[in-house]
């Protein structure tokens, strides 16, 4: 008889929209997608979604520099961000967006229904404001010498040097980060959650089984500093959703992200018979809720977040799981060591499958930073997926194949032996269950020792050589290929590629829980192909040396940039670096409109022979037909893009001081397009 399926939703946390996913971040998705891939093995309902975080201040600032709209940024991350989560195969049910019309409509419930039970305050505060650019500077947009130490250059909350932190208001010489002006203060009406209206039911649901230990520690002394109002509204220019009633308010960035995980699951509703928004966000749902964090977003999901959904009647989360923080070989990600690595960049050297492994080998249920160790990182999955597991279907499917026609024996012979491991399943799926993914690693390696040592013990490549053994060779094959099938199927959430190719040359439907207590016998396997290889140390220095590269390039699209008003002279770069970028003189043979770009021209350049179209945000200072016949020059040698509007390949240069105002470089009369510049 089996059991009523649980209905569980799941989430990760929201990735900004402003950047590329790094090994970082692939601690929580890679966490919680074998979490999800654990459930849904096991037979559960269980749902993963997964959304962009698309609003903000530094999105908006990054579009422009971009000279594109934010609209057009949000596009082309989010493409990026779900090319890298499925080739390191994170599993959403669904990846949307907060700049969507669910956000929006759930952002406005949410903060319509506070507000009318009058958990909305509003006060007008005085800020630091932009008088160049006409905007109010978060914190971090300032810049100016910390009052404490006086070292230069400092942002608007601490001071990188000393450590200190302060109000951006006590900085020295504060200029905007953006415009290089002295900010001045300027007053303005904000809205205002009252969290301390929610004290109690907080203070309940916070010690109610819904966090870690340590983490529900960690509130008390929140609790004792006080629960203050929140600021959820910011003014425009601002890239998010205007406040119903307000015009010119928006919501700050961190109200409508976590709605976000309603907007993406309501969108999936829309497209999936039978599933219900309701059945799991209402007041009275019996579905399970969880979020997948980071230890320095708990603020937000253990506060914030459930007494916002309090104060508008929807069901709170059933647990917050945190995790803690990786570093790389003992130190912070670090982009001048090369281990700020991108998931780009590990993808370009290295198996996904490795990293999820070795993620799941450290991880645990605390909030504990886990180490990536390069050196262990190639011990462990050379010794333990390559050595152990994947060893005990080479060693034994070749003479399935040769002798036995691909055929498994009539009966399994060691019965207690197989039994072992299927006892074993229990407490792998408890710590699965647990989140404690380490010891689910531990117990599943005991076993692939226990499976190499049978096969070591029976030496199948003798008995290969008695003609009287045939029999016991097919039994005790059989068996290696059973036990194989057992350690894959409890690797099953981990390593999911892995298990497909597997499941291909078992030639089994996908496995399940369920299934693997029944024992594979005359039954037919497919011819064995190796399922993975070493990791070799020239794959990780590859990859540290392409993040170092990486320091230089910016992804998305195309910029024209000038130096922004009063901006330092930037850092020096070596000779043979400047080299590398191949500048040449380029005719601009073509220059057109782009259909959906405010800033952009689709220029076509004449490298003397070969042609290259390159999108370019000059718009705003020169119309097309200015272009046409002009030489300029172009960065020859740039990667391309891809943009919305088709592939960039290259980018011409001009200056300017961030403004509208830009100026194309050309070069003196006589010379040629496709000369280079030295
Ligand atoms: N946009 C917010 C989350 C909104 S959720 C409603 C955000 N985005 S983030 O891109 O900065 O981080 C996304 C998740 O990745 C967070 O849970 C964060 O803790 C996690 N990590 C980012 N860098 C990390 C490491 N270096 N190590 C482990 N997790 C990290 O926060
Ligand atoms: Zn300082």
């Amino acid at each position: 008889m089996s059991k009523t399926p649980r209905k569980i939703l799941v989430t990760s946390a929201l990735p900004y929209a402003n950047g590329p996913i790094h090994i970082g971040h692939l601690v929580e998705y890679i966490q919680t997608d074998i979490w999800v891939r654990f459930q849904k093995m096991r037979g559960e309902h269980c749902i993963y979604v997964c959304a962009d975080d698309a609003h903000g201040t530094p999105i908006m600032l990054k579009a422009r520099q971009e000279g594109i709209e934010p609209e057009a940024l949000i596009e082309c991350i989010s493409v990026e961000h779900k090319a890298d989560f499925a080739e390191f195969n994170v599993a959403f049910d669904n990846y949307h967006s907060t700049h969507s019309e669910e956000n929006r409509h759930y952002a406005s419930t949410i903060y319509e229904r506070n507000r009318d039970a009058g958990h909305i305050a509003r006060r007008t505060i005085t800020q630091a404001y932009d008088p160049v650019e006409n905007m109010f500077l978060p914190d971090r947009f300032i810049k100016g010498v910390c009052p404490k130490c006086g070292a230069e250059d400092q942002y608007g909350d601490n001071c990188e040097v000393c450590g200190a932190s302060y109000s951006p208001n006590e900085l020295k010489k504060p200029v905007s980060a953006i415009s290089g002006a002295t900010p001045v203060d300027k007053e303005s009406e904000h809205y205002f959650f009252r969290l301390d209206d929610f004290e109690e039911m907080l203070k309940k649901w916070t010690k109610g089984g819904h966090l870690q230990n340590e983490v529900s520690n960690k509130l008390d002394e929140w609790f004792a500093a006080g629960l203050r109002e929140w600021d959820i509204s910011r003014d425009a220019p601002y890239f998010g959703f205007e406040i119903p009633g307000h015009p010119g308010k928006y919501f700050y960035v961190w109200l409508d992200a976590p709605i976000g995980y309603m907007a993406s699951f309501q969108n999936l509703c829309d497209r999936t018979e039978g599933l219900n928004f309701d059945d799991f966000w209402a007041k009275e749902s019996d579905a399970e809720l969880y979020h997948f964090i980071g230890k320095d977003i708990i603020y937000f999901h253990a506060l914030f977040w459930p007494a916002m959904l309090d104060g508008a009647g929807f069901r709170t989360p059933t647990a917050v799981f945190s995790h803690g923080f990786l570093t790389v070989d003992g130190q912070k990600m670090s982009k001048s060591r090369g281990t700020f690595i991108k998931a780009r960049t590990y993808l370009d050297h290295l198996n996904p499958e490795y990293l999820r492994y070795y993620f799941a080998a450290k991880l645990g249920s605390t909030i504990e930073d886990i180490d990536l160790n390069l050196e262990d990182f190639s011990a462990r999955v050379n010794s333990d997926l390559v050595g152990k597991v994947v060893n005990i279907a080479s060693r034994c499917a070749g003479f399935i194949k040769k002798r036995f026609s691909g055929r498994l024996s009539d009966n399994l012979s060691e019965h207690s032996l197989f039994d072992e491991f299927i006892t074993a399943g229990d407490s792998i799926a408890e710590h699965y269950e647990k989140r404690e993914f380490s010891h689910a690693v531990r117990e599943i390696m005991a076993l692939a020792d226990r499976a190499n040592q049978y096969i070591d013990e029976k030496k199948p490549w003798i008995i290969a050589k008695e003609e009287d053994k045939q029999q016991e060779l097919h039994d005790v094959c059989s068996m290696g290929i059973n036990l194989f099938r057992l350690l894959i199927g409890y690797l099953r959430p981990i390593l999911p590629a892995t298990a497909e190719k597997s499941e291909a040359f078992l030639q089994v439907d996908p496995l399940t829980w369920e299934c693997l207590g029944a024992p594979l016998t005359a039954h037919e396997i497919a011819k064995f192909k190796p399922l993975m290889t070493r990791v070799e140390a020239k794959q990780i220095d590859a990859m540290v040396d392409g993040s170092k590269q990486d320091l230089t390039q910016t992804p998305g699209v195309a910029e024209v940039k000038g130096p922004l008003a009063n901006d330092p002279i930037s850092d020096t770069v070596e000779f043979p670096d400047f080299a590398k970028v191949d500048l040449r003189i380029v005719k601009i043979v073509k220059a057109a409109h782009v259909e959906g770009a405010d800033k952009l021209l689709q220029l076509t350049l004449d490298l003397g022979g070969e042609t290259r179209n390159v999108f370019a945000g000059i718009k705003s200072a020169y119309a097309p037909e200015d272009l046409e016949g002009k030489m300029t020059v172009m960065v020859a040698n740039l990667a391309t893009m891809k943009m919305r509007f088709g592939l960039s390949e290259g980018m011409v240069l001009a200056a300017g001081l961030g403004g509208k105002e830009l100026f194309i470089l050309s070069p003196d009369s006589g010379a040629e397009p496709g000369m280079r510049v030295k």
